[in-house]
């Protein structure tokens, strides 16, 4: 039985009163989630004052990037041992931002993972395909990809301590949402090309689905046989929207 894990990923969002306010909300909404494990995703500069406000709750810190490269001379940069100073348990890598804007190639995605790994951060694997991939039916080809760039450099073993996301990038930030049959054909996908590596690992691993996710439509979604929770963007950002996802993680 794999846990619910769902994760707000709150991008370059927030500000010192606007996340007490979220967090509060937050908190005071978690008596009600019982069997989902939640962690937050705020920008580096609020990780240390957010973990501050999380201690004594079951809330869980993530980031959401991270540089491959461990210490030394790499200006604006921040290293997977810095975040674990701040209490991170969770780092996103490969976001489909972090991809298209910034340019992050599948391999530097990989490496990221392995120093994630290395410095004993879980990283939360972003996996996705552009709408004309979509329509051009190579979905399973992209996703095998950027599967394969990690599977390359640092082997099945170390899924055994990692989540994957599959964000669809044309759902992220739009409104449109993978219908829950085509964002579990795409998990069964990912979860079978792992289960030919390791069947074990492949049945632990939690898949998230991420993009355009809301109370309303989190509970068809995750109760989809391989969507075991979600990286959720917007509706992070509003307390109770966020506290019904996490509910219907369960
Ligand atoms: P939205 O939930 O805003 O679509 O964002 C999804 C996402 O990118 C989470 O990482």
């Amino acid at each position: 039985m794999r846990r619910p894990f769902v994760a707000g990923n709150w991008k370059m969002n927030g500000s010192v009163a606007g996340n007490k306010a979220l967090l509060d909300g937050i908190k005071a909404g978690l008596a009600a989630v019982t069997m989902t494990e939640v962690a937050v995703c705020p920008p580096f500069v609020y990780l240390r004052d957010v973990a501050q406000q999380l201690q004594g709750t079951a809330v869980v810190l993530g980031a959401q990037n991270l540089s491959e490269q461990s210490a030394g001379a790499y200006t604006g940069e921040i290293s997977a041992a810095m975040r674990l100073d701040l209490a991170c348990r969770y780092v996103i890598v490969g976001h489909s931002e972090r991809r298209a804007i910034y340019g992050e190639s599948d391999a530097l995605v990989a490496k990221k993972f392995a120093a994630a790994r290395k410095a004993g951060l879980i990283p939360i694997l972003c996996v996705g395909e552009l709408l004309e991939e979509r329509e051009a039916g190579t979905t399973e080809q992209v996703i095998a990809r950027q599967l394969d760039a990690v599977l390359t450099l640092e082997g099945i073993a170390a899924f055994a301590q990692a989540v994957v996301a599959y964000e669809p990038v044309w759902a992220i930030g739009t409104g449109k949402t993978a219908s829950p049959d085509q964002a579990q054909a795409v998990h069964a996908f990912i979860r079978n090309k792992l289960a030919a590596q390791d069947a074990t690992i492949s049945d632990k691993l939690r898949i998230l689905y991420g993009g355009s996710v809301k109370a309303s439509n989190a509970v068809e979604l995750f109760g989809m046989a391989d969507i075991d929770g979600g990286l959720i963007g917007g509706a992070a950002l509003q307390a109770e929207e966020f506290l019904a996802i996490c509910r219907a993680g369960a």
